[in-house]
């Protein structure tokens, strides 16, 4: 099987050098003023790769075996391209907006057909705690679009200051508050108005002042330098062009000793170049 949908969790050292390159700079940056200081983080070495056509539809069973969780090493050589490779190979910014147009209709028709599944029915495949999501409105559900659990290799602890990377409609957002508690902080970075238009809205009726949406990149994130104790993340690297970028953003706002608990999607073999560069496999 070439692709995998798991939950991983890292911890950030103190001080990570895993490659020779400088860092990225995302083109057209705006959130300078979160930086203090220079990303010690270089070149994670594992490569995500976009999600290719062909992948079969996931059966409950099928989904619960495959998206087990499981623990890998930032450095576990996967070949394929580099991250800083990769990332030329397709239009950022084109790419940003198909993503968006995609997300922007789970956010407003979440009822619709996707090739990917949603909504209550996808948080009880993936193993979502029935105690926790079924009191949550239909809203703070229905446009739910993970591909596994960020949670089930690590509770989250009270207090906890957390950022979830692509937050979408904010269901992740909104579990990791009842977790964190009233002495913690979520906040939520997503791109895609309609996404944080609902996240916002959602967080009101559900009464959660802990939680927070701000509009954002992950490859330039509005959050303070070692600001996270936690970051989380549910299927959104596989949408970015430049992970490089991406995760170094993470090791930015992750507090040394901080954790990054996410689920995603990867390929466990290089993926041709004719096909990172066709924006319709990226977001297919
Ligand atoms: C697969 S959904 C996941 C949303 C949420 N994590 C969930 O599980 O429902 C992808 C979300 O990530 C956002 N997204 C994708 N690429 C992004 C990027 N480069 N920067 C910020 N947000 C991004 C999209 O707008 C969309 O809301």
């Amino acid at each position: 099987m070439s692709h995998w949908l798991s939950a991983a969790i890292l911890r950030r050292a103190s001080s990570l050098t895993l490659g020779g390159t400088s860092p990225s700079v995302c083109p057209g940056r705006k959130n300078e003023k979160y930086r203090s200081k220079k990303s010690e983080l270089s070149e994670p070495a594992a490569v995500m790769a976009p999600t290719l056509a062909g992948v079969p539809p996931l059966g409950d069973e099928a989904v619960r075996r495959r998206n087990r969780p499981a623990i890998v090493s930032m450095a576990q050589p996967t070949g394929g391209y580099a991250m800083s490779e990769s990332r030329t190979l397709v239009d950022a910014e084109a790419l940003r907006a198909e993503v968006s147009k995609k997300y922007r209709e789970v956010a407003l028709e979440p009822g619709a057909e996707f090739h990917f599944h949603t909504g209550r029915p996808l948080a009880a495949r993936l193993g979502y705690d029935p105690a926790i999501v079924d009191p949550m409105p239909d809203a703070a559900v229905e446009s739910f679009a993970g591909v596994a659990n960020p949670f089930e290799l690590r509770d989250l602890q009270p207090g906890e200051r957390v950022v979830d990377m692509g937050s979408g409609a904010g269901f992740d957002c909104f579990v990791a508050a009842g977790a964190v508690g009233e002495t913690g902080v979520v906040v939520g970075i997503d791109m895609t108005e309609e996404m944080l238009v609902k996240s916002r809205a959602n967080a009101e009726e559900m009464g959660l002042s802990n939680v927070e949406f701000r509009e954002g990149l992950l490859e330039d994130v509005p959050v303070e330098d070692g600001w996270a104790d936690v970051v989380i993340s549910n299927g959104v690297f596989n949408l970015c062009s430049d992970k490089k970028a991406a995760f170094e953003e993470v090791w930015r706002v992750l507090r040394s000793g901080g954790v990054l608990q996410f689920a995603d999607i990867a390929n466990g073999r290089p993926v041709p170049e004719d096909a990172l560069r066709d924006i319709d496999l990226w977001t297919a």
